[in-house]
């Protein structure tokens, strides 16, 4: 089974999943900090990762998900939308792009918290 390493400021962790399964499914699976805002239906970017390796063995991109990527932050050849990437057999390493992560902890509050309190992530003036 493919293993996804998933990299941000504030995690680095691998999961191993079965093929088929989304990129943003595998986070959920490990508790990657991976922000869906949509619930992963291709309505927002705040899934958008890139990813670093094995990038062509993912499900190819539709155009919705090129419209989407338009209106992320710091789009680069290796950005994905985490929910509509299908992991295909090949490991992958993925990297939470800031917009991600800062929209995760926004849908969580209460991690935010605790990551303020242990200095582990600015407070916004
Ligand atoms: S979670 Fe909204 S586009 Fe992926």
């Amino acid at each position: 089974m493919p293993k996804v390493h998933f990299v941000s400021a504030l995690q680095d962790l691998t999961v191993e999943v079965a093929p088929g399964t989304t990129v943003l499914e595998a986070a959920e699976q490990c508790g990657a900090q991976v922000g869906h805002s949509c619930g992963g239906v291709c309505a927002c970017s705040t899934c958008h990762v890139w990813v670093r390796k094995g990038l062509a063995s993912l499900s190819a991109q539709e155009d919705d998900e090129m419209d989407r990527l338009d209106q992320a932050f710091d789009v680069k050849p290796m950005s994905r939308l985490a929910c509509q990437s299908k992991i295909d057999g090949e490991d992958l390493e993925v990297v939470i792009t800031e917009e991600s992560l800062t929209a995760y902890l926004d849908e969580n509050p209460d991690t935010r918290r605790k990551l303020i309190a242990e200095e582990k992530w600015p407070v916004r003036k």
